[in-house]
């Protein structure tokens, strides 16, 4: 399949298009490098052997995009979005034009090109503070405790409304969990501008003694050690998810909901003490104050991706970290 990846450059996209490439498929990149390297795409190039298609452009310039779509997509996948929630509370308005206006922009053209596959990359923050885990597909949609989790809401929204008024559309809403680590090469990985807000990157930096020590948001969280504990789940694992949806759902009409996680929660503790045992580094923590907006404890019920797309994870919490390391020590 040709399919349009916006945001292609970025942490998960670039990932996502060595899965592509190397199932066989054709993807065309469009990034506006606003988070993302160039030297990406020649990465891109080193593992899989494939140079992809570059565009650098921006969802949002409707000329551009429908340059590029007019050459024919079978499918978009799309990524492109700003995605650091402290920003987002500074910049509402960015954050709603550039996620929710750039979706809107992107829909359009799309609809005029008559490309009607399309896979959206959602987040499991659409459940807000979950009352039940592990949180399936069908709870309710929640409160976002920010504006980037409100875009992630009516982005979907967005979608499902779309979908409902051309019903030939096949629109797959992957909500992610905590996606972490790097590809096991070492060449592409998560390179947060600044000091990083995430804990798996933070902790990097910290093992690399780029910063002197963890905060652990909260020690008094209702969880076996409590600190809060996440479904991370490797970006690799991620990015075959996607290429599991489009290989079922490509041309086959209505939405199509699917949690990516592993099924699994980890706590910090146990982020740090894994990370501590791959890297042989101390990690230095103290634990502090919670940070607003956290919820205790958050996992996927990965039934239905297992079921239906055929696809689960296969790289546990080590791994993660091991990959993430050797993405953190190599020279960039
Ligand atoms: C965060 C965002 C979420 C977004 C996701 C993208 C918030 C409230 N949520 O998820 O909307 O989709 O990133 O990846 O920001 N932690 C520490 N110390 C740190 C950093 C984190 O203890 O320095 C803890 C947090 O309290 C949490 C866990 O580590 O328990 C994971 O945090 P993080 O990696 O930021 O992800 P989320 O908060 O789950």
């Amino acid at each position: 399949m040709r399919v349009l990846v916006t945001g292609g450059a970025g942490f998960i996209g670039s990932h996502t298009v060595v899965a592509l490439l190397e199932a066989g498929h054709e993807p065309v990149v469009v990034d506006n490098l606003s988070n993302a390297r160039r030297s990406v795409l020649a990465r891109i190039g080193e593992i899989t052997g494939h140079h992809p298609e570059f565009h650098n452009a921006d969802v949002r310039d409707r000329d551009a995009m429908k340059s590029v779509a007019s050459a024919g997509f079978d499918a978009c996948i799309h990524f492109a979005a700003l995605k650091a929630v402290g920003e987002s509370v500074e910049k509402p308005l960015l954050y709603y034009d550039n996620n929710v206006g750039g979706t809107i922009s992107l829909l359009e053209v799309l609809i005029a090109a008559d490309i009607t596959t399309f896979v959206f990359s959602s987040s499991a923050t659409v459940y807000g503070d979950p009352t039940i885990l592990p949180v399936t597909e069908e709870m309710p949609i929640g409160v976002a405790t920010n504006p980037y989790g409100w875009t992630k809401i009516m982005m979907e929204q967005v979608l499902r409304d779309v979908q409902d008024a051309n019903p030939e559309w096949s629109v797959s809403l992957l909500r992610y969990f905590n996606p972490v680590g790097a590809h096991p090469s070492g060449l592409l990985g998560e390179d947060p501008l600044g000091t990083p807000n995430n804990l798996m990157p933070y902790v990097a930096r910290v093992a690399d003694g780029q910063l002197p020590r963890l905060r652990v948001f909260g020690g008094d969280y209702p969880t076996p050690d409590g600190t809060g504990v996440r479904d991370y789940i490797h970006v690799v694992d991620l990015a075959e998810g996607h290429v599991a949806a489009l290989g079922t759902h490509s041309g086959d009409a209505g939405v199509h909901t699917y949690n990516l996680g592993t099924g699994q929660g980890s706590s910090v503790l146990e982020v740090v003490k894994s990370y501590e045992n791959v890297s042989g580094k101390t990690i230095p923590y103290e634990v502090v104050e919670r940070r607003e907006g956290d919820v205790a404890a958050n996992w996927a019920d990965v039934t239905r991706a297992k079921s239906v797309l055929g696809w689960k994870t296969s790289r546990d919490l080590a791994e993660m970290c091991a990959d993430s390391w050797r993405w953190q020590q190599g020279s960039r």
